[in-house]
C-alpha cells in the first residue's frame, strides 16, 4: 500500500487549516466516523467544525485546573458554541501525565508514564505525543467506540500532526495502534 504524508519544515499554529483538511480528506477516503482534534481555547476546534462535515467532531480540551486551580482554558461560550454545533467536548484528567506529575514535581525523578510522553515527544513531536493522549481521553470519555478514528494535535496552539489510529483504554495502552500518518512536523523541536 503507498499512500503521502506530508511532511511541515517546522511545528506550529501555521500548519492548522492544512493539518485539519488533511485529516478530512482521509477520513472521508476510510470512511472513518470520528475526528479527535485537540483544542485548548476552543479556536482549533472551531475551524475543525467548519470542515468536518459528516464526522463526528469530538474536541479534547485541557482538564480544569491545568492553568490554574479551578480554571477551564476554554471559555463558557466557546465550549457552548461548539456543543450546540453537535460537537462532543471531553475534559477530563491527562492520560500521559496523571498524578505521577505530581510526584515528580514534588519528590524529583520522573514516572514511566512520564517517560512514556517525553519519548513520544522528543521522537515524533509534541503533535503525535497529544494524538495519542487525546485518543485515549476520548476512549476513556466515552466520547469515541475502538475503532479506526484521526486525530490531530499540535504544538501549543493550532494544529500541525494528524494521525489515523486504533484507540486503547488507559487501561490497555499497548493495544492501541498507530495506523498511518497523515502529516507531521519534520522538524521537532
Ligand atoms: C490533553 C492535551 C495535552 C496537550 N499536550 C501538549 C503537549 O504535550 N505539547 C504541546 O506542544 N501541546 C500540547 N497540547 C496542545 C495541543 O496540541 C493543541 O495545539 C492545542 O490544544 C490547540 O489549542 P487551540 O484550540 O487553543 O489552538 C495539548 C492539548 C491537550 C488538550
Amino acid at each position: 500500500m503507498k499512500e503521502n504524508i506530508v511532511y511541515f519544515e517546522k511545528p506550529g499554529k501555521q500548519n492548522t487549516d492544512e493539518t485539519l483538511r488533511l485529516a478530512v480528506d482521509r477520513a472521508k477516503q476510510l470512511e472513518i466516523k470520528y475526528l479527535v482534534v485537540a483544542s485548548s481555547t476552543g479556536e482549533t476546534a472551531k475551524k475543525a467544525l467548519e470542515v468536518a462535515e459528516g464526522i463526528n467532531l469530538v474536541v479534547v480540551t485541557y482538564h480544569t485546573g491545568f492553568v490554574g486551580v479551578g480554571k477551564d482554558s476554554m471559555s463558557q461560550e466557546a465550549e457552548e458554541f461548539l456543543k450546540q454545533n453537535g460537537v462532543r467536548v471531553v475534559r477530563q484528567s491527562h492520560i500521559l501525565s496523571g498524578l505521577e506529575r505530581s510526584i515528580s514535581r514534588k519528590l524529583g525523578g520522573v514516572s514511566r508514564t512520564e517517560a512514556i510522553a517525553e519519548a513520544l515527544r522528543s521522537l515524533f513531536g509534541h503533535g503525535l505525543k497529544v494524538c495519542i493522549e487525546i485518543t485515549i481521553m476520548a476512549a476513556d470519555g466515552g466520547a469515541i467506540p475502538i475503532e479506526e478514528v484521526v486525530a490531530v494535535g499540535g504544538r501549543s496552539r493550532g494544529a500541525d500532526t494528524a494521525i489515523v489510529v486504533l484507540p486503547a483504554h488507559m487501561n490497555n495502552f499497548f493495544d492501541m495502534q498507530v495506523k498511518e500518518i497523515i502529516c507531521m512536523p519534520r522538524e521537532k523541536r
